[in-house]
């Protein structure tokens, strides 16, 4: 059960204070009844609230794809340039916040959510959920290099675990990982005598980066992309 003001403010489109006015103007009703008290509790799961003629479509978790362009951190700070930035004022009011990190060049997939025992699932070190980078390095590596990538490679102050490689060529290829230290995919190519000139995450456990949302563009994961997320997450 949730107090009305807190329902219609959660949406993060409008304030407590302005629920309330419109409360006191008759400009809310719950399941087809006048409210003007807003401090009535309603159930969430089930109630109709129209305000000022609008359905409500309440949500207390929602779920963002963000292809992440250069340039933006990965982070919820206000005064910084964040990934937050690219979306509706209303997923920050919503407390979203992105789901790992994502170097300030990377790009890619970013998933961002208020789902915060989901996200702390996915990113646990137990959990090992897999994330495939598209990669571009220089100087090229060889069939050698690929093999300690796989087998795992001291990044100064780390010895990688097992991750899988599969080259185009020498300067371009994917690298699927189940961690991510501080600039992981960076340092491990370093390792190995090279440098990374480019990178995108591609995959995130189940979730595959859409290839329609352009560098800078998002869009809410699909109910089956969500429910694929949560049984990986589960398991
Ligand atoms: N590894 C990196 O080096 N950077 C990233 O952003 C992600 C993985």
């Amino acid at each position: 059960m949730l107090r009305l003001d807190k329902y219609i403010a959660d949406t993060g489109t409008v304030s407590r204070k302005e629920v309330k006015a419109a409360a006191k103007k008759g400009l809310i009703t719950v399941d087809g009844k006048t409210v003007k008290d807003v401090s009535v509790r309603i159930d969430e799961s089930t109630a109709e609230v129209i305000y000022c003629g609008q359905k409500i479509n309440w949500r207390k978790y929602v779920y963002v794809m963000l292809n992440k362009p250069a340039g933006y951190i990965s982070s919820t700070e206000e005064s910084d340039k964040t990934v937050m930035k690219l979306l509706p004022p209303e997923y920050s009011k919503m407390e979203c916040f992105p789901c790992g990190r994502l170097d300030i060049d990377t790009v890619g997939l970013l998933i961002i959510t208020n789902d915060g025992p989901l996200a702390h699932k996915l990113l646990s070190p137990r959990h090992h959920a897999e994330k495939t980078y598209y990669y571009r390095c220089s100087p090229e590596i060889g069939e050698d290099e690929a093999a300690r990538l796989c087998r795992g490679v001291d990044i100064g102050d780390y010895v990688t675990k097992t991750s899988r490689v599969e080259m185009i060529g020498g300067s371009e290829g994917y690298i699927t990982l189940t961690e991510g230290k501080f600039h992981q995919i960076k340092r491990m190519f370093e390792a190995v005598g090279s440098n990374i000139t480019y990178l995108r995450r591609v995959e995130f456990g189940t979730v595959k980066l859409d290839e329609n949302l352009a560098e800078g563009e998002w869009r809410e994961l699909s109910e089956a992309e969500l429910l694929a997320l949560r049984s990986a997450a589960e398991e």
